[in-house]
């Protein structure tokens, strides 16, 4: 076992306080890479000190950004961007590439800045093949001639991208975010259809607007995007993050706890919001940033459901709910439609106690049955804050190890959670890699 665990000592106390949402990981990573558009600085608050948002400022650095940033407060980091010209390198090496796979959304920026853009693929990913032919599919319409070699894209255009109508195969997030980027400088209009239509992407959309961009439908299944010839400086606070939100009103409600969230946004999470009020936990809406899960006195009923793109039940939450449906008599499914391979929490889970039976897709919970501490390895990101929720519930202790998945995408979790009375700690060493700052 790795000596970096997290021991969770499952007391039975329901959790009751205060969290502070954090910056969205998955709108600040492409709005990261959308600085490679502008010659001008791009100024950004509210991005989450994470080990994925340190990964992409090495990865900028390495493509020749340069980067100002100054210290986190509470985990939040305020960064500058700058690429000018003739410091970008499009074949630079990018090791940081091959850690995390978001890397490939330098891509768009790149060719549509440059002409031309070597982009590595990352290392295998415990989810599923994630393959790219969205992401080449579109640039390929914007006129980008793409091949492989040496474990890298090589994408080229000679003479500019240039405007074009073109339809998603599936409404691919990154892809999506590529295709945006890269036509916001294309000359003349873009027209893609079956887009992503996540918060994500709208920030993503109101990010490129206020440099100057000119991208309508963000948020629908169709983006136009009229092509401009170059993009200015601007200021942008990055949208709150709701996966990271779901995840503690689902950890409130398994607790039968009452915790409230500030610093979140309800209209981003009204689905899920819907989910759990059919299971018989209300979210209620202090304000529009601040909102209070009190499960104290709630008698929930299973429930089956099926992930699905946004608006539809986020795979992102897919792990922390089917936590949540072992705490609940009777019986729940959870279908998976997104990736092929996001169940690899169900063996640690049932290493717990649970009752689970995958059949292809769908997982079947039998819950009611009480959870015990075990020692458990996290698998990928969301799998490891969900077997951190069930150690909240488990009897006795759990220690949970391959916590680099947990500190990608989660802000001060055990800190979090702390808060509202978890008995949380870290065993082992364990920090992010820190960037350094550079100035201009
Ligand atoms: C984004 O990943 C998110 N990551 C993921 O969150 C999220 O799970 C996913 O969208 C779906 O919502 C970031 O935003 C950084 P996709 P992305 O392209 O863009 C297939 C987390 O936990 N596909 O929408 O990589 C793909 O294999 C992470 O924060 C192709 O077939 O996801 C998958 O089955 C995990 N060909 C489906 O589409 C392509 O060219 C959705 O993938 C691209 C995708």
């Amino acid at each position: 076992m790795t000596m970096d665990r997290m021991m969770i000592q499952g007391t039975g106390t329901p959790l009751r306080g205060q969290v502070s949402i954090s910056g969205s990981k998955n709108a600040a990573l492409p709005i990261m890479a959308a600085s490679l558009l502008s010659e001008e600085p791009l100024n950004l608050h509210n991005v989450p000190d994470l080990n994925d948002t340190r990964v992409m400022m090495d990865l900028l650095r390495d493509i020749g950004a340069q980067i100002v940033l100054r210290e986190p407060q509470d985990g939040e980091l305020s960064l500058s961007l700058k690429s000018p010209q003739n410091a970008l390198n499009p074949e630079s090496p990018m090791a940081a590439a091959r850690k995390m796979r978001a890397s490939v959304i330098v891509l768009g920026p790149l060719l549509t800045r440059l002409g031309r853009a070597t982009v590595p693929l990352p290392g295998g990913c415990p989810i599923g093949a994630r393959p790219l032919d969205v992401h080449e599919d579109a640039l390929q319409a914007l006129g980008a001639v793409i091949h492989y070699k040496d474990n890298a894209l090589h994408a080229f255009c000679e003479g500019g991208l240039k405007g074009a109508t073109h339809r998603l195969r599936v409404p691919s997030v990154g892809a999506t975010e590529n295709a945006m980027m890269a036509a916001a400088l294309a000359s003349g209009t873009s027209v893609f259809h079956n887009v992503a239509r996540e918060p994500e992407i709208i920030d993503l959309a109101d990010c490129l607007n206020a440099m100057g961009a000119n991208v309508q439908g963000a948020g629908t299944e169709t983006l136009t995007i009229h092509g401009v010839p170059r993009l200015h400086s601007a200021t942008h606070t990055v949208i709150p993050d709701r996966i990271e939100a779901m995840t503690y009103l689902i950890a409130a409600a398994l607790t039968r706890g009452d915790v409230t969230l500030t610093g979140a946004n309800k209209d981003h999470i009204q689905g899920e919001i819907a989910c759990l009020h059919a299971m018989g936990f209300d979210v209620q809406a202090i304000n529009a940033t601040t909102l209070r899960l009190n499960a104290a006195e709630v008698q929930p009923k299973p429930a089956q459901l099926t992930t699905a793109p946004y608006p539809g039940f986020p795979t992102d939450i897919q792990a922390q709910m089917m936590v949540l449906m072992t705490s609940i008599a009777g019986e729940s499914r959870i279908t998976e439609t997104i990736f092929e391979n996001r169940f690899q929490h169900v063996s640690a889970l049932k290493a717990m106690g649970a009752h689970i039976t995958q059949n292809g897709e769908t997982c079947t919970i039998h819950g009611g049955f009480p959870l015990h501490g075990a020692d458990v390895e996290a698998t990928d990101l969301r799998a490891s804050s969900s077997l951190v929720l069930a150690g909240l519930v488990a009897q006795g202790t759990t220690t949970v190890g391959g916590l680099h998945h947990l500190y990608r995408g989660y802000v001060h979790l055990p800190e979090k959670l702390q808060a509202c009375g978890a008995k949380v700690e870290r065993l082992g060493g364990g920090s992010y890699a820190h960037a350094s700052a550079t100035g201009f």
